[in-house]
């Protein structure tokens, strides 16, 4: 797990809101900036992005979750600008969006941003291969080094083989293998992938899950990840913001929303999570009593499917550990079975 206290912050907004209808920003202004629900109703607008505040860290996956029509499309659509907001600051480290010109605009999008959509968006008369040239052609590369690129890239994904088959004549788990080649192929630093798996049945999904969280481990990008699967969402999510309305209601580690859910919305959301896949060794040890003569020791940030087998199959106690291998605290096996068994 990573430190977030260490990270550099790569992508933010802030007070950011995207209305729909005539008029969006006087009519924000003459509200305040704090619109009732009424307010929108009266005036015939959709508050698809209500005041959007959200710092995104270097190497990250942020995922922003929320029901259909709570404003996830349209907030990743404003960040990434290919929807003018209504109102708002956003930065690509310290490079305002807002005020940078068109130009600077396309080059930051081309060269440094990568996209996934959940329809694959593959152009259907272009092989394989083309499709994941296109975005290198548009940049302007050298034929040579832009074959090379296209080819490790669709090494990466797993479709080496393919590379002159049309998309119809590959399966949806495969389209969808192209479209993250063909976003990963300018080497992007902040990657949008809005509901990618979602088209996917199940099993594919998990497969591409594994598969995305695989890449990641060798690239190492920032990434905002769409999706209304809370289960993937724990499963791919460093944190998540949670979206309801076009507001984002609460952000937190997986941990930190089933532990302490904001609000009932929230709760909804969490209340089938298996427990013992998320919660970690800190937050369930017993930090009153530390014996530093336990020989079996957890890091505090490991998760307690890790290590639940090993305490009750060997009826031990463990001592949890900081990163400097101090101990903080220790877990039992009823501690173990109590959450195994959910009745924390
Ligand atoms: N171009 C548009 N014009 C008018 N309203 C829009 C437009 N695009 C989105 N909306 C509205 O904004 C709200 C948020 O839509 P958005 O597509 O961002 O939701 P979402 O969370 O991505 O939903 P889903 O999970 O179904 O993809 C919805 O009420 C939608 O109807
Ligand atoms: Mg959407």
């Amino acid at each position: 797990m990573q430190n977030n206290t260490k990270k550099k912050i790569k992508f933010s907004c802030r007070k950011l809101w995207k209305l729909f209808g005539d008029d969006c920003f006087n009519f924000l202004n003459n509200k305040n900036f704090q619109p009732t629900s009424d307010d929108f109703k009266k005036a015939n607008i959709i508050p698809a992005v209500q005041n959007a505040n959200i710092e995104i860290l270097e190497g990250e996956i942020f995922v922003i979750m929320g029901l259909s029509g709570s404003g996830k499309s349209t907030l990743i659509r404003c960040l990434s600008r290919l929807t003018d907001s209504t109102f708002g600051e956003i930065y690509f480290e310290n490079s305002d969006l807002i005020k940078m010109k068109y130009k600077e605009l396309i080059k930051l999008r081309r060269h440094k941003m990568g996209m996934v959509f959940q329809n694959f968006a593959l152009l259907p008369h272009m092989t394989v291969l083309g499709n994941v040239l296109f975005p290198l052609e548009i940049q302007g590369m050298k034929k040579k080094e832009m074959n090379k690129k296209a080819l490790e890239v669709l090494e990466l994904v797993g479709l080496q083989g393919r590379e002159d088959y049309f998309p119809k004549e590959l399966s949806g788990g495969q389209q969808q293998r192209v479209g993250i080649a063909r976003s990963l192929a300018v080497d992007p630093e902040v990657w949008f992938l809005d509901e990618p798996f979602s088209a996917l049945d199940p099993l594919i999904r998990r497969e591409m899950q594994n598969e995305f969280l695989r890449i990641q481990g060798l690239l190492h990008k920032t990434i905002i990840f769409i999706t209304h699967d809370f289960d993937e969402a724990i499963k791919l999510a460093d944190r998540i913001a949670i979206m309801k309305d076009g507001k984002i209601i609460q952000i937190g580690t997986p941990e930190d929303l089933v532990i302490s859910p904001s609000d009932n919305y929230v709760k909804e959301f969490t209340k089938d999570i298996v427990r013992s896949k998320v919660l970690k060794a800190k937050s369930i040890m017993d930090d009153s009593s530390i014996d530093n003569s336990l020989e079996y020791k957890i890091n505090e940030n490991a998760i307690v499917d890790e290590f639940s087998s090993t305490i009750v199959k060997n009826d031990i106690k463990a001592l949890v550990v900081d990163s400097n291998n101090k101990g903080i605290g220790t877990i039992d096996k009823n501690k173990v079975i109590d959450i195994l068994m959910d009745k924390i």
